[in-house]
């Protein structure tokens, strides 16, 4: 019978809601590369490609969901990705509570869920508050990178991220224009013809 993959190595425990506590990234990693985040990370084609090819970099994703969670820690887990963490938590949770000032040089978000219907809006990632703490996190200069197929959700997050004080929006991109990216619902919703619509916001630096 095959084993089962020991994920402790690849896994950072979550917090739980309501207790005080922010990550040291540099002991849990233990060196002091700079950390970049995905919120989201599914299958976790992007986060564990990229800690492969980047060795001196840190990759920390999260994923609510306990089956996507469980599978990408495999993965990393087998390839031995010593720079790779993954948290089984909720996004908004880790990066408000969890996470401290200015400990974060790239935030990865793509194709957070939409939430399509209006009476659903508020359960959207990206809101003004969100934002605020993403500019907490983020390293001065650090930047912010986002994908949606979702035009209203598009919409959403380029006006939320412009309204922001601490960002100032350095590339945007739509349909044919867009660079190509790996995450598994790029390529699935490449293949199934939609606009997909890409932005990247910088921190200021002071
Ligand atoms: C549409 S998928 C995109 C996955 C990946 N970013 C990609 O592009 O392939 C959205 C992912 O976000 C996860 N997710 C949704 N809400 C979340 C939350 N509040 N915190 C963490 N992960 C969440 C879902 O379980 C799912 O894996």
């Amino acid at each position: 019978m095959a084993r089962a993959t020991d994920i402790a190595p690849v896994v950072l425990p979550a917090v739980p809601q309501g207790v005080a506590h922010r990550h040291d990234l540099a002991a849990v990693f233990g060196n002091n590369h700079p950390v970049e985040l995905e919120l989201g990370v599914g299958k976790g084609r992007f986060l564990i490609q990229s800690a492969e090819q980047n060795p001196g970099v840190n990759f920390l994703g999260v994923e609510w969901a306990g089956r996507y969670f469980r599978l990408v820690a495999e993965r990393a887990a087998r390839r031995g990705l010593a720079n790779f963490r993954i948290v089984r938590d909720d996004a908004a949770h880790l990066v408000r509570d969890n996470l401290a000032d200015a400990c974060i040089a790239v935030l990865h978000i793509y194709f957070p869920d939409p939430w399509p219907k209006a009476r659903h809006h508020k359960r959207r990632l990206i809101q003004p508050p969100f934002a605020r703490q993403c500019a907490r996190v983020l390293q001065p200069g650090g930047l912010v990178r986002l994908a949606t197929d979702h035009e209203d959700y598009a919409q959403q997050m380029e006006q939320v991220f412009l309204a922001d004080p601490d960002f100032t929006p350095t590339w945007r991109a739509v349909g044919a224009d867009a660079p190509q990216g790996v995450t598994n619902w790029e390529q699935k919703f490449r293949a199934q013809g939609r606009t997909i619509h890409k932005f990247e916001f910088r921190r200021v630096t002071s």
